[in-house]
């Protein structure tokens, strides 16, 4: 009987070793909140092959999408705490949609950090046919239409929208948007001319500048990105001042065994730390988290703070959605 009781005493005490150590037993699931094709879309696809090697299961990627990118998270957060779902996000979801949405969901509370992935500055980008070289010409051009100008979005609340709202504050220039389930399909509609802009994450847009499909006119920095230093800052082409990092995270659902949460952290800093993996996001324009940044903790006490910074902005704007 005894050594029933101090058995029954050691799984209770060392349960989440016992997790851990069996974890993973089966394909893990990355939840992205945006369609495929686009920027998360590409980051999550890129590190989760990686993970895989890691840790020694599938690293499947799932989109599910909607609401800009609310839905998605949602998914996650209601997901077994187990390890096997994991949230892919970033300032748009993980930080403004808790200021557009009640989002039956609370973005700290109900989530637990894993770790912050690469970020980018935003790109403001337009279709080929708009006659402008530079920000400036770009500015006359979109003051001069007769209604306003027509900006895709990944929904309200995500990142090119909070990006648009705050590109709407800084040039005086009233837009109105076009949501779609995430930026890789705007992008369809920017490169055939339905919209007239984006202002893109810079690994979204690059391809299609590099290729000549789209015009680039700044970076949303106060540095050139390296992998496009042909591309001028808003503070040298016009817009001085307008800086917006768009940065990543992983998180998984409240209650998540810690040295499970350590597990994939562990799988992310190495995917992060593969040359051939920083080679292929670094040329998308993405920068690589700093290396003192990479622990749970350092995700969760950067979205705290990003709350902080840019709730007040998006309520101002008094983003309405249906
Ligand atoms: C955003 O605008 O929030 C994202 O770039 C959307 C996406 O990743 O498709």
């Amino acid at each position: 009987m005894r050594k029933i009781i101090l058995a029954a005493i050691a799984v209770l005490a060392f349960g989440g070793v016992g997790a851990a150590q069996s974890f993973p037993s089966r394909p893990v699931t990355i939840i992205v909140p945006f369609s495929a094709g686009g920027p998360s879309d590409a980051m999550a696809r890129i590190l989760a092959e990686r993970m895989k090697a890691s840790l020694g299961e599938q690293v499947l990627v799932e989109n599910v999408t909607g609401a800009g990118g609310s839905v998605g998270v949602g998914r996650a957060v209601r997901s077994p705490p187990d390890g096997y779902t994991i949230s892919f996000g970033h300032l748009g979801t993980h930080v403004a949609n808790g200021a557009v949405y009640k989002l039956g969901y609370d973005l700290v509370t109900d989530l637990e950090p894993v770790a912050l992935l690469p970020s980018n500055p935003m790109i403001i980008v337009s279709k080929k046919a708009v006659p402008a070289t530079s920000l400036k010409e770009f500015l006359a051009w979109l003051k001069a239409q007769p209604a306003a100008p027509i900006a895709g979005t990944a929904g309200a609340g995500s990142g090119s929208h909070i990006a648009g709202l705050y590109f709407e504050n800084v040039s005086g220039i009233k837009l109105q948007y076009v949501p779609y389930r995430g930026t890789g399909p705007a992008m369809n509609d920017l490169v055939s001319g339905q919209i007239d802009m984006i202002v893109d994450q810079t690994s979204n847009s690059i391809g299609q500048v590099r290729a000549g499909n789209i015009r680039a006119y700044a970076i949303t920095d106060s540095k050139r990105v390296e992998s496009a230093s042909d591309i001028p800052t808003v503070d040298e082409a016009g817009l001085p001042g307008f800086h917006m990092t768009l940065w990543s995270g992983l998180w998984v659902p409240k209650g998540t065994p810690k040295d499970v949460i350590a597990k994939l952290n562990t799988a992310t800093v190495e995917a992060l730390n593969d040359p051939a993996v920083r080679k292929q996001l670094e040329n998308l324009g993405l920068q690589m988290p700093p290396k003192d940044k990479l622990t749970p903790e350092a995700l969760g006490a950067w979205q705290k703070a990003e709350i902080a910074k840019w709730w007040p902005m998006i309520k101002a704007a008094n983003v309405k959605v249906d």
